[in-house]
């Protein structure tokens, strides 16, 4: 079957850019991307391509050349799925904060109302893909929905997992490592993993698009995202060690990157790491091994989540016990709340957690993120159970300069490019001496800063 007409439900950080290079590579495919939120679709339709509601380099210059062409986004959702061949759902399925699996399996309630809508809508077949991340078999609970309240359509699910990370989403869009299809064994199934592989090989190379089933496809992006978090965790395991024994985690990085069966990415220790996926993939593995009884590799894989609440904690204990073991009333400068640099997503960033335990001391945030506001802050907190009281110690500045007026100390959390070319001099002059700066990113050049006058602590030395 040759595809002509996509849609795509949940216009996010995985819907919108996906769908944007997708539209870009395949000009004779419509695209039409549709989301409830009346807002976000207005966003991604307005004019002004500085205000995307999903911030990533070189993503408006995408839209500007799809959009309105063959790309399109939309409130109305009926009328998306009803025209298209080709289904993807990506809507989010945040960690579960109610019943059964609390804390831990994902919320599926979103996957399921895109099912049931998809089956009430369809008046002819359709190709459902999983784009979201999700539990292993969760195609299944999809297909049942289909199957079972559909009109008689039939419908093709399969799993094709995201594997571009936020801040680089284009660039990984364009050339991914791979692309990974899963699909039914069946013949229908493997037509239907075809199709999608055509729409790919506009502008990936065959080889490499992998095909599996789709319990295969399903487990693999949560074992990529679990085995790469745990590369986080092993470094920042590691720069604790660091601290106590006079090693630099940078040296050690650096010496054991070069080992080929190693390799050099992933290994920068840092205040921890956040987004929307690492946590709550890993978590899903833990649920899906413990209702499986596996209580060792339940164990085994939470240990990696430990590991990183153990390192947000102790880099905000490091700040207090560095300023004599009290921040109260003390201003606190933050440089980024975004959970990684080139975003404007703070989903599960290290910045939030740190500034819940500094506020518990009653310290004063100044925060400054060149793409995270006031709002989206007071958000984060709230959704993470800061209190109303505490959550008024936290201020956003426009611009870093303000945001450490008058404070006594600076704490890296994002690793925003910017940072590195301030007049880290004028910041100096006007923060409370000692200044120190915490730097959670080992972004800064350590030894300039100690030049000036501020007394530096990196992540691991
Ligand atoms: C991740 C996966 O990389 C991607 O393939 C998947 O599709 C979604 O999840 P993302 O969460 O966007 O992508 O960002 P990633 O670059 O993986 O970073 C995750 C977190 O780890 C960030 O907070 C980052 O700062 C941190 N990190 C990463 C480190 O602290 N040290 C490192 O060496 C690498
Ligand atoms: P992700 O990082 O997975 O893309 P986001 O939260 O950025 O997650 O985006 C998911 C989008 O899906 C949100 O904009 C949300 O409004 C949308 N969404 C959720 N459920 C539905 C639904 N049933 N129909 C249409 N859009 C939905």
């Amino acid at each position: 079957m040759k595809i002509t007409k996509i849609c795509c439900i949940g216009a996010g950080y995985v819907g919108g850019p996906t769908m944007a290079v997708i539209a870009q590579k395949c000009p004779d495919i419509q695209v039409t991307v549709v989301d409830l939120n009346t807002d976000r679709i207005a966003l991604w339709n307005h004019e002004d391509l500085n205000n995307l509601p999903v911030y990533e380099p070189g993503l408006d210059a995408v839209v500007a050349e799809a959009r309105g062409r063959n790309l399109f986004f939309s409130t109305d959702v009926d009328k998306a799925i009803d025209e298209a061949q080709l289904i993807f759902i990506s809507v989010n399925t945040p960690t579960k904060t109610y019943g059964s699996g609390k804390g831990m399996a994902a919320d599926l309630k979103y996957i399921e109302l895109c099912a049931r809508q998809i089956a009430r809508v369809a008046k002819t077949d359709k190709i459902v893909v999983e784009k979201s991340t999700l539990p292993v078999r969760t195609a299944e609970a999809i297909k049942s929905i289909l199957d079972h309240t559909g009109n008689g359509v039939q419908f093709q699910i399969l799993s094709n997992p995201e594997f571009l990370a936020e801040g680089t989403a284009v660039q990984d869009l364009l050339n991914p490592d791979r692309v990974l299809i899963g699909g039914d064994q069946s013949p229908e199934g493997q037509k239907a993993i075809d199709a999608l592989a055509e729409v790919y090989m506009n502008w990936v190379a065959p080889a490499n698009i992998i095909r599996s089933n789709v319990w295969s496809s399903e487990l693999s992006k949560l074992t990529a995202n679990a085995f790469l978090a745990q590369r986080v965790s092993s470094i920042n395991a590691i720069s604790e060690l660091c601290e106590k024994t006079g090693a630099n985690v940078s040296e050690v990085a650096r010496a054991i990157g070069m080992d080929s069966r190693i390799g050099s990415k992933f290994l920068k220790a840092s205040v921890g790491f956040g987004g929307s996926c690492f946590q709550k993939d890993i978590l899903n593995l833990v649920y899906i091994s413990k209702s499986f009884g596996l209580v060792e590799v339940a164990d085994y894989w939470e240990q990696v989540i430990i590991m990183n609440d153990h390192q947000k904690r102790r880099f905000a204990n490091r700040i207090v016990q560095t300023l004599y073991n009290t921040v109260a009333d003390k201003k606190i400068c933050f440089l980024g709340w975004a959970f990684k640099k080139d975003t404007n997503d703070t989903r599960e960033s290290a910045a939030i957690y740190v500034a819940g335990h500094l506020v518990a001391e009653q310290a004063n945030i100044g925060v400054f993120d060149p793409k995270v506001e006031q709002p989206q802050i007071i958000f984060d907190l709230e959704e993470s159970g800061v209190s109303q009281n505490s959550r008024k110690r936290v201020t956003s500045y426009e611009d870093a300069y303000q945001a450490s007026e008058g404070a006594h100390a600076i704490a890296v959390l994002t690793e925003w490019d910017e940072f590195r070319h301030y007049d880290w001099q004028r910041i100096y002059n006007n923060m409370q001496k000692p200044a120190f700066v915490f730097d959670g990113r080992n972004l800064l050049d350590g030894k300039k800063l100690t030049e000036i006058g501020f007394v530096y602590q990196a992540i691991g030395s």
